[in-house]
């Protein structure tokens, strides 16, 4: 990865950082943040949002590209996905959010998973989802 390239994600991870300090989680206690960044540059962020019925929990990484896409984003536009949490390894996106992001970005698109503390463990979204289902 270049300097810039780093910089770029450093980047990520501290917007992700940021909105995971918002996650409304007293259901599970399990904090998430995540940011998104576009095509054109833009970063958007979303963090985890529970419901007491559970099943109407939205993760972070949704809450995110629903924000990206609300500014426009639409498919193939997703540059890069952040997602912050977990304890000693890095949680990584659930499945439905892995089908959710093959909506708008490409399987070369990294997937980078930190934990708040900094540890990263990085993917394509290719690697999270191979032989997703696509119309
Ligand atoms: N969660 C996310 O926000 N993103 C994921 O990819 C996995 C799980 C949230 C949902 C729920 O609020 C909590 O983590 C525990 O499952």
């Amino acid at each position: 990865m270049d300097e810039s390239a780093s910089a770029e994600y450093a980047k990520l991870v501290a917007a992700a950082r940021e909105a995971r300090q918002h996650a409304y989680c007293p259901y599970s206690g399990v904090a998430v943040g995540a940011a998104v960044l576009t095509r054109s540059g833009e970063v958007f962020t979303g963090c985890n949002v529970e419901n007491t019925t559970l099943g109407l929990t939205v993760c972070a990484e949704r809450n995110a590209i629903s924000a990206a896409v609300r500014a426009g984003m639409r498919p193939g536009e997703l540059a890069a996905l952040v997602v912050v949490g977990g304890d000693d390894e890095p949680l990584t996106p659930c499945g439905a959010c892995r089908q959710v992001l093959a909506e708008f970005a490409a399987n070369e698109c990294p997937a980078i998973c930190a934990t708040p503390t900094g540890r990263i463990r990085a993917f394509t979204l290719g690697e999270l989802l191979p032989h997703q289902f696509k119309r």
